[in-house]
């Protein structure tokens, strides 16, 4: 199997790319600079010089704030590129495998009361800001491809490559005593190194369609940063807030619970409880 990697520079892409150094197979990974998949011409080129079996996209416009400001980027990257890409795979009958959002459902607290356990892969999407819109987009060009596909939705995305939230609150505490941390979003974080190891679970499984795919638990980012500096040893005073302290220009839901029901119940998978991964990302870290 010959695999390609779009997107390779980003905090997914790398862990595919460590993932599948240790494994016996042909893959190639292109960072954006070397692949701009919004270039459809020139996608398709690259395309049919490798001949892929097997495509994992995680190429992304994933800046939540700024999308706000430029939405027309953002569905080229996240709609548009994604559709050329499953159109390709849809015409050689090759599987993509491709990751979207909580960012897809509306996540109001009358949600939380009625799904506490959270959003089940069938439920019915409802973006509130532009990134998730064109997320849920991406998803639907993909669907509407007829292509194989394994479409991945992941929460709080966090791992060893790249910038996210465990990192930043790392970085922040170097130079503060004090930090404020929401504490009225609630959902679960899902590290990069359990969505490899899995989504392989699923490709070597030949298991196809929509799936959640988080840890288990759920949380705050108060009770994330609690946990992180608990691990990290780091003695810093915590103050919860509500999320109308830090304005931003997107809106954000205030339930991302994602359901794994389903997904944890296909062979081979194993789900971890977030403290858990945390740990092991903070040993990678070397923490
Ligand atoms: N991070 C999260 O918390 C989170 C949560 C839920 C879902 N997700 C989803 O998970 C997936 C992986 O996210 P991530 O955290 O790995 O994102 P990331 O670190 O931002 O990586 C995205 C990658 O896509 C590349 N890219 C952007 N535009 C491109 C283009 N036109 N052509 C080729 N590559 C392009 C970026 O390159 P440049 O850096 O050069 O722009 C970057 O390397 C995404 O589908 C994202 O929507 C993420």
């Amino acid at each position: 199997m010959r695999i390609l990697i779009t997107g390779g520079s980003g905090q997914l892409g790398r862990e595919w790319v460590s993932f599948l150094n240790r494994k016996e197979v042909e893959f190639i990974s292109l960072p954006s600079a070397d692949l701009d998949v919004t270039d459809h011409a020139d996608t398709n080129r690259v395309l049919s010089n490798l001949r892929p079996d097997l495509i994992i996209n995680c190429a992304a416009y994933t800046k939540v704030d700024q999308a706000e400001d430029e939405p027309e980027k953002a569905f080229q990257v996240n709609e548009k590129a994604v559709g050329n890409l499953a159109k390709y795979c849809a015409q050689k009958k090759i599987k993509i495998l491709h990751f979207s959002t909580d960012y897809v459902f509306p996540g109001t607290k009358e949600d939380m009361e009625k799904f506490p356990e959270g959003y089940t892969e069938d439920h019915p999407t409802k973006p509130i800001n532009v990134y998730g819109s064109s997320k849920l987009a991406g998803e639907k060009a993909i669907q509407d491809s007829g292509c194989n596909y394994l479409l991945i939705r992941v929460s709080w995305l966090c791992g060893k490559y790249g910038s996210n939230f465990v990192k930043t609150m790392l970085k922040l505490a170097e130079d503060r005593d004090t930090l404020k941390v929401v504490n009225d979003q609630f959902g679960c974080p899902t590290f990069a190194k359990n969505v490899v190891e899995n989504c392989w679970q699923l490709i070597e499984g030949n298991e196809e369609g929509v799936f959640h795919l988080t840890s288990k638990g759920k949380i705050t980012w108060y009770d994330f940063a609690s946990e992180i500096f608990k691990q990290a040893g780091v003695d810093i005073n915590l103050e919860p807030v509500d999320s109308s302290a830090f304005p931003t220009k997107a809106k954000r839901p205030a339930f991302s619970l994602l359901s794994t029901e389903k997904i944890a119940n296909i062979s081979g998978v194993s789900l971890i409880e977030w403290e858990e991964g945390l740990k092991s990302m903070l040993a990678e870290l070397k923490v």
